[in-house]
């Protein structure tokens, strides 16, 4: 599919956007980083990111994507020019794509454990298991380097295989019927738990508020996740809506999507948590956590190899979509620059990808704790590469919003949202203002020592301000 070509029917982005947003984001990463981060807290700051600073920005980014009707690099570079802006810009394009590739790194490898649990939950080996013999198994998975990179291939090249046969073909009907049934399962798990484990303790964990819990990385998680979980900044939702039907809403698809994927989140957090307490699990296990909680409810459930398997398959489903976005828009790119064929450009992105993802790989067993790289950079390659994306996501994101709230005209951007002044004032607002200086406000606090609020408020707002003049970003009129 070129640039050029627009979805048939008007409500795919919706779910292309959905698809990309829903999945390893919102069932793995969500409740590890919560449990990481002191539950309550991290929330607080993950939920007002997604709709102050997330909302607007999924609807600059979709309408960058529509105006252009071009991959994100080809088509930032055709908006700075049309709008006689800094070439600076087009950078938006690039540290999109560079995220986009990290991402794919170890998401398919977190993928490839899914893959695992499938076939682990169908030939029924987990049934009547007991927490320490689930726990057992995982570390088990996790000291297999071979094992996992063989899930990782299988899983990258299923995706790479989906994106190079063209993105329309079958995701849409896919989609419909998974998204639907991923939810009722998640509601099955949230019932059981609410029976069987502590729903209670769930909640109080996840919904008591004191941010003097959050750490100063927990900061940058948060925020970093809200990003993620939208699949933000990095150029997918621009790459999709460059395909968009330019009747489509942007403000109630962007609305839409914010609001379906975090209601997975929450009931995946609720259902997760309620049986780490119910059964006495640490709630700071970290990237296992889903992976050891949910497999000890599906073994203790009537029927629970079948709801398990079930459950699992729909999980690659949701990662399956999610990760197709993160390679359309490199692969996109690459058809349109050097004129490859999908197949070609689609093999470039994943081969790197699969190679980085190695990295991942090694960092629960040959590189784990104690070893080199761990000396060398205090951590494992894996949570560097998380660290690395935490920061380009929302870096991404925010030169999105100072680009779509000052570069682009008010008529160009009222014609794109379709809706009164008042709505284009407040939008405009949140992306000039509000957003740029939530995510500068994050990138300070979370330097170390700096502490306080007022000296980084202010310092936020004084970059924000100065960036957007020196760029001279408007129009002349
Ligand atoms: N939003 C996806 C998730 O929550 O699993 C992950 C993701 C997909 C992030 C696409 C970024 C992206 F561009």
């Amino acid at each position: 599919m070129s640039g050029h070509n627009v979805w048939t029917h008007k409500g795919t982005f919706l779910l292309a956007a959905v698809g990309s947003a829903v999945g390893l984001g919102n069932l793995w990463r969500f409740p590890y980083l919560a449990g990481e981060n002191g539950g309550g807290a991290f929330i607080l700051v993950y939920a007002l990111t997604i709709f102050a600073v997330g909302i607007p920005i999924l609807i600059a980014e979709t309408m960058l994507g529509r105006t252009s009707r071009q991959s994100p690099i080809m088509g930032m570079r055709h908006l700075t020019k049309t709008h006689k802006t800094s070439r600076v810009w087009e950078s938006i394009g690039w540290l999109g794509a560079v995220s986009a590739f990290l991402i794919l790194s170890f998401y398919s490898v977190i993928a490839g454990w899914a893959l695992h649990y499938t076939w682990l939950m169908l030939t029924g080996e987990l049934v009547g298991a007991d927490a320490q013999t689930i726990g057992d198994g995982f570390n088990a998975l996790l000291a297999s380097p071979g094992l996992m990179t063989l899930y990782h291939t299988l899983f990258i090249a299923a995706s790479a295989l989906i994106v190079a046969m063209g993105i329309h073909k079958g995701i849409e009907s896919g989609l419909r019927i998974m998204m639907p049934a991923l939810f009722a399962i998640l509601i099955v798990v949230l019932i059981y738990g609410v029976i069987n484990g502590d729903v209670g303790a769930a909640a109080g964990f996840l919904f008591t508020f004191n941010l003097g819990d959050l750490s100063l990385e927990g900061w940058l998680q948060a925020m970093g996740q809200s990003f993620f979980t939208l699949s933000l900044g990095m150029g997918a939702i621009m790459a999709y809506g460059a395909y968009m039907s330019s009747e489509a809403s942007l403000t109630r698809t962007a609305i839409a999507v914010a609001f379906v994927d975090t209601a997975v989140a929450m009931v995946a957090g609720l259902a997760i948590f309620s049986i780490v307490f119910g059964a006495g699990l640490e709630t700071s296990q970290g990237p296992g956590l889903m992976f050891v909680t949910l497999p000890l409810a599906f073994a203790d459930m009537p029927f629970g190899a079948l709801v398990g398997g079930v459950f699992f398959i729909l999980v690659l489903g949701a990662a399956i979509s999610s990760s197709i976005s993160l390679i359309e828009p490199v692969a996109a790119f690459l058809v349109e620059r050097f004129d490859m064929t999908r197949p070609q450009a689609v093999t470039i992105m994943v081969v790197a990808a699969w190679a980085m993802g190695l990295l991942t790989v090694v960092s629960f067993n040959i590189w784990a704790e104690g070893t080199i790289f761990h000396t060398l950079f205090g951590r494992s390659a894996f949570d560097f590469i998380e660290l690395l994306t935490n920061i380009f996501m929302p870096l991404g994101g925010l030169m999105i919003a100072l680009f779509a709230g000052w570069a682009l005209t008010q008529s160009e951007v009222m014609k794109e949202l379709g809706t009164n002044k008042t709505w284009f004032m407040v939008w405009r607002f949140l992306v000039r203002f509000v957003g740029p200086a939530a995510v500068s406000f994050v990138f300070l606090r979370t330097i170390p020592y700096v502490e306080g609020y007022v000296i980084p408020t202010l310092g936020a707002l004084i970059i924000v301000g100065a960036f957007a003049l020196s760029q001279r970003m408007r129009k002349p009129t």
